[in-house]
């Protein structure tokens, strides 16, 4: 109705219009010089673009596709289209000691203790990151040395997983809930912060492959095969001065787990696993692997970095792999030298980034909390990154690393692989011989 007003308008206007077609000649002689000067315009942009590129400000210069001469301008910028997929963010594990999981009394707005709140993961374009579902190792006495007294860290995981969902539907405005590659893209698209959930060490499996398939079911999307304790699956490296190996790197049990992982499209993490497991797990997965926060040891000797070794096993073996750079002072530099350069060497030394907030007391100068991550991003840009190489680190080497599994995953199931019912041969709760033994 409206539009056929509109029409019937119009059309009495030109009926009447007395102004319409005396001045059209007038009307197209405006025309063509309003074009002329636009083309002209448009030309001198053009070249000044092209010829002076490096003498335009830095908003013009990316416009124009150059290079921008102020670093953090560029990483900015980069930041904007590639923001930061972080691979362990410590977040739930402050919500259980300092809240006991009360997520009432938790203001994730700003202002938090340690490094992360939503105003700083603004502030440092961070587009996703792992909620690192940790609980710690037990206590190996209480344990026992064949880790038989593993259950309440199952209990304990649970209530991790529920803390970090309770928290990611406090602010739907903000978090969205990741469980794949897809997911991902689409809520940086949408704006939100992807919210993937990561389980710190196979300690928190009780022993049992089921769990991992419920971990999964309840959206986990990566295990690390240890913590700083050895356990059922694998050996640690420890913290300092290092472990003795248990199992010189993996168990029968620990093979199968990953072939579960890669049935099921569960990221291995191989950061805190002895340089044993690493190899060994690098070798049998079928699936491409990550080390969700550690640096190189090469840039700073602790047995928590990865050795070039390790890092060499990538390309020689022709695996595709993701090593996130973890930012922890004391696995950065000697005492009081960590700063966003030293960082920035160890990630100039494997490649490829990601970090650790949230789970560590002190911080590297210039990266003190997850807004500082655009210093990082500035500093590598000096040292003559390309936008390319960067939008890799900051979170296209994971996603290229993520969809490899996921591919992985989809093809075992199509080729019929099924799911794994290894038990732990030390447990005596289940009976193997079926109900004509009781
Ligand atoms: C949880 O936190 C809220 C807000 O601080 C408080 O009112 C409530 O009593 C707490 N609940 C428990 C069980 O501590
Ligand atoms: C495991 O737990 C049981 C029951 O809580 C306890 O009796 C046993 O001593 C524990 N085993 C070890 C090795 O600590
Ligand atoms: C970081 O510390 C080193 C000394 O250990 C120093 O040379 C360097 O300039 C510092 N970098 C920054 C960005 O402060």
């Amino acid at each position: 109705m409206s539009e056929e007003t509109a029409l019937l308008s119009s059309r009495d206007h030109d009926e009447y219009g007395t102004r319409t077609k005396p001045d059209a000649p007038f009307n197209t002689r405006v025309r063509s010089i309003v074009w002329g000067v636009l083309t002209l315009l448009t030309t001198a942009v053009l070249v000044v673009m092209l010829f002076f590129l490096d003498d335009l400000p830095d908003s013009l210069k990316s416009w124009a596709g150059g290079e921008p001469s102020d670093p953090m301008f560029a990483a900015l910028s980069i930041l904007d289209k590639s923001p930061i997929i972080d691979g362990h963010i410590d977040l739930p594990i402050l919500a259980r000691y300092r809240y006991a999981n009360n997520v009432s009394s938790i203001d994730l707005n700003s202002g938090m203790p340690a490094q992360v709140d939503i105003e700083r993961l603004r502030k440092g374009k961070v587009g996703g990151f792992f909620w690192s579902v940790y609980v710690s190792c037990a206590d190996p006495d209480a344990e026992g040395e064949e880790f038989l007294n593993a259950t309440w860290r199952v209990r304990d995981t649970l209530e991790q997983i529920d803390v970090s969902k309770l928290l990611i539907e406090k602010y739907p405005d903000t978090f969205q809930l990741a469980l794949g590659t897809t997911d991902i893209k689409s809520a940086i698209s949408h704006g939100k912060i992807a919210s993937l959930l990561g389980v710190e060490g196979a300690h928190q499996l009780g022993n049992s492959i089921a769990v991992l398939r419920q971990y999964y079911a309840l959206g986990v999307r990566y295990v690390t095969l240890t913590h700083s304790c050895h356990n059922a699956f694998a050996d640690s490296c420890g913290i300092a001065p290092g472990k003795e190996p248990l199992h010189n790197g993996l168990t029968p049990l620990g093979l199968s787990l990953i072939d579960e992982m890669n049935r099921l499209g569960v990221l291995v993490d191989l950061s805190h696993t002895s340089d044993a497991t690493a190899i060994q797990a690098l070798k049998y997965s079928k699936a491409p692997v990550i080390w969700s926060h550690s640096s190189a040891r090469t840039v700073h000797d602790v047995p928590r970095n990865v050795p070039d070794e390790v890092l060499k096993q990538i390309t020689d073996l022709g695996k595709d792999a993701v090593v996130m750079v973890n930012f922890a002072p004391y696995f950065v530099a000697p005492d009081g030298l960590a700063n966003v350069s030293a960082v920035a060497n160890h990630v100039e030394h494997i490649g490829k980034i990601y970090c650790d907030f949230d789970g560590i007391g002190e911080v590297p100068t210039g990266l003190e909390d997850v807004s500082k991550y655009p210093a990082l991003i500035a500093e590598l840009y000096s040292r003559g990154w390309t936008k390319y190489e960067l939008a890799g680190l900051t979170g296209g080497n994971l996603l290229r690393v993520f969809e490899g599994a996921e591919k992985v995953s989809k093809n075992l199931k199509a080729a019929g692989a099924q799911p794994v019912y290894d038990l732990y041969d030390k447990r005596t709760d289940i009976p193997r011989g079926g109900w004509n033994e009781l």
